[in-house]
């Protein structure tokens, strides 16, 4: 059994410092639902919206938008069943898809994962999986058809501890060098679930798909914006250049990505919902710096993508 959510005391997420390329201000309103950024261009709160009810059509066009525009969407105080979690997700597209991870899907929905620090009382057994996403990465960019979207939907979460925090990739591309731009202009990057050492694949517990290609920079196929789509943890080599400068080239861009000015610092409330756009950002949760006596369940949804552009 899940917990019921504990209400943490609310704490805002810290804002991005610098200024935006593109700064949305408030945008579509329906009725009483608004969404207002969290930080300028990117990430925006949805309010006046509740998930565990139907979601009119001009909501479900709010909150899309908003998705497209601001990368990563906010909605605050859900109280929701995994039915309620699955329809807010399908706002973002008509098709979900399982994790890896069989063992630790819901129990009554293979489309949702459960991500959780939590053990069985009695048997010791892991409730969740406790520390999958701790590490700066694009969801499911390891297969060809990666994700779109990635939703969350806090249960319980530490009263510190357990931030995720996103990166701008669109902002980060717009911002990039010339002389980078051209470097990567038109490339292809390999990327593979297992390229980062991890403590999952000692334990046996995933199986590793194949390599996969995909551009270095994404044109958004929804805003026709270009982003940066390589990441440290999947990414294995940009293809047409040898190892060491492939690496170089990598690195040289990771550093620009995650200067503090293109990073959201997303500090949970039980009851938040919080979607990306994986075409345009990546994140990492901090769940290996989390203190083991404090508790975070969340639960997890995919939104296949299309074809890669
Ligand atoms: C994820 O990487 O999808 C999960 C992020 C988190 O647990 O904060």
């Amino acid at each position: 059994m899940i917990a019921k959510p504990v209400i943490a005391k609310p704490v805002i997420a810290k804002p991005v410092i610098a200024k935006p390329v593109i700064a949305k201000p408030v945008i579509a309103k329906t009725g009483t639902t608004k969404a207002v950024p969290l930080a300028e261009g990117f990430g925006a709160d949805i309010q006046g919206v509740d998930l565990s009810q139907p979601v009119s059509d001009a909501d479900r066009g709010t909150i899309y938008r908003t998705f497209l525009d601001h990368r990563v969407i906010r909605l605050r105080g859900q109280d929701l069943a995994p039915d309620n979690v699955l329809d807010a997700s399908r706002i973002l597209g008509p098709d979900l898809e399982a994790h890896l991870f069989k063992q630790f899907h819901h129990p009554d929905t293979p489309l949702i994962i459960i991500l959780s620090n939590r053990r069985d009382t009695k048997t010791g057994a892991e409730k969740g999986l406790k520390n999958g996403g701790a590490f700066w990465h694009h969801d499911v960019s390891y297969k060809p058809e990666p994700a779109k979207a990635t939703m969350l939907y806090a249960v319980e979460v530490p009263d510190e501890g357990g931030d995720t925090i996103f990166c701008d990739m669109t902002r980060a591309y717009d911002e990039l060098s010339d002389d980078l731009k051209d470097r990567i202009a038109g490339r292809t990057a390999i990327h593979n679930y297992g390229y980062l050492k991890r403590e999952i694949f000692t334990s046996g517990q995933a199986e590793v798909p194949p390599d996969c290609r995909h551009p270095v920079v994404r044109t958004h196929p929804e805003t026709g914006r270009k982003a940066l789509y390589i990441n440290p943890s999947y990414t294995v080599r940009i293809e047409g250049l040898e190892e060491a400068e492939s690496d170089a080239l990598k690195q040289k861009i990771f550093e620009h990505c995650l200067q503090e000015k293109y990073l959201m610092h997303y500090k949970w409330q039980a009851g938040d919902v919080v979607a990306w756009d994986n075409a345009a950002s990546m994140h990492t949760a901090t769940t290996d710096k989390l203190d083991p006596a404090k508790y975070r369940t969340l639960w997890r949804t995919i939104v296949s993508g299309g074809p890669t552009m």
